[in-house]
């Protein structure tokens, strides 16, 4: 049978891939966002200015305090790659939202699972890369996507056994067999992906299995109870695999971001790792917009793993601020042993 041997959580924020000092591209986007998430509001940049306002931000933003930050996340990461190199599972799960990059507006599943023998993620092109760039992500796209296409393994065989036995839950997992097809040809995987594969797999990875969630788009956005229950539904399914292999699951996304909000990421992280499902399934929704939904893909995984005795570790916490306003993104790092 399958076992479920090692769980991971880690962001996979652009700032991650971007040095401190070029941080104030991305603090860019926000300043042109009219519509940023913070608790139970909405806000244009200038209004969550004078909602925050605060010397703590501004200390925050420091160049010397963003570069303590930018070298603390790569240490986590690097823990993170190092933790799954020892541990040499046989199949890596990756929880992860896709954001408009395989479903479009035609079709957008709350769940998916891929279930291909293989994935291919694609070089991107100079007017794709120079499309990132203009949003301050050029550096984090040239982290989470090859300079040639390299193509991934899929644990296809567990993945159709995961469709299966989470549909027999009453999870209605939408099977997705062929990578979808864009105007240029196959879609590339989504950044959930990329960044997993290339940053903590080293770009050589165990056969992969893409878990593909709508935390994002409204209306279909499934509840935190929803993910959690779904996750205990996939940590099943893989314990019932009548195939001897070690699989290791990690969550790909969160915390708060593009509005960092310290306190919800600390009673989330908290409640994660003290398996606190009331905590996690009762928290106001409005709380998982935006950026912040992908915490979605950590509950998901909290879920899977607690069909298991292991034990959450917080790595770290690390919340980059890019503004004065408090946008940035609240960076964690975690494992499940
Ligand atoms: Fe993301």
């Amino acid at each position: 049978m399958a076992e479920i041997v090692l769980g991971m959580g880690t962001t996979h924020g652009p700032l991650l891939a971007t040095p401190p000092d070029a941080w104030d591209g991305r603090a860019e986007v926000d300043r042109n966002n009219p519509a940023l998430a913070y608790r139970d509001g909405t806000y244009s940049f200038e209004e969550l200015y004078e909602t925050r306002k605060d010397k703590y931000f501004v200390d925050q933003n420091k160049i010397e305090t963003r570069t303590e930050y930018h070298r603390r996340c790569q240490v986590a990461l690097d823990g993170l790659g190092d933790i799954i190199e020892k541990a040499k599972p046989d199949i890596t799960v990756i929880v992860g939202d896709d954001q408009h990059e395989w479903f479009q507006d035609a079709v957008q599943p709350s769940f998916a699972v891929y279930h291909g023998a293989e994935v291919t993620n694609f070089a991107l092109d100079e007017e794709t890369k120079n499309w990132h760039r203009q949003f301050g992500r050029g550096h984090s796209m040239m982290m989470n996507h090859p300079e040639k296409d390299q193509t991934y393994k899929v644990a296809g065989d567990l993945a159709r056994h995961m469709i299966e036995r989470s549909t027999e839950d009453e999870f209605d997992t939408a099977s997705c067999g062929i990578q979808p097809m864009g105007d240029k040809g196959p879609r590339n995987i989504g950044h959930a992906y990329g960044f997993v594969v290339r940053r903590i797999l080293r770009d050589n990875p165990m056969p992969i299995l893409p878990v593909l969630i709508n935390t994002y788009f409204p209306p279909n956005q499934p509840t935190a109870k929803r993910c959690y229950d779904y996750g205990r539904s996939l940590g099943r399914a893989i314990k019932s695999w009548d195939t001897k292999a070690r699989v290791a699951v990690c969550a790909s996304g969160g915390m708060s971001h593009f509005v960092i909000d310290e306190e919800l990421d600390w009673r989330l992280i908290d409640a994660l790792k003290g398996r606190d499902v009331k905590t996690l399934t009762t928290e106001p929704e409005y709380s998982f917009r935006s950026g912040n939904s992908e915490i979605k893909n950590w509950i998901i995984t909290a879920g899977i793993c607690a069909e298991t005795d292991m034990e959450m570790t917080v790595h770290d916490y690390v919340p980059c601020y890019r503004s004065i306003a408090g946008t940035g993104s609240g960076m964690a790092f975690a494992s499940w042993r």
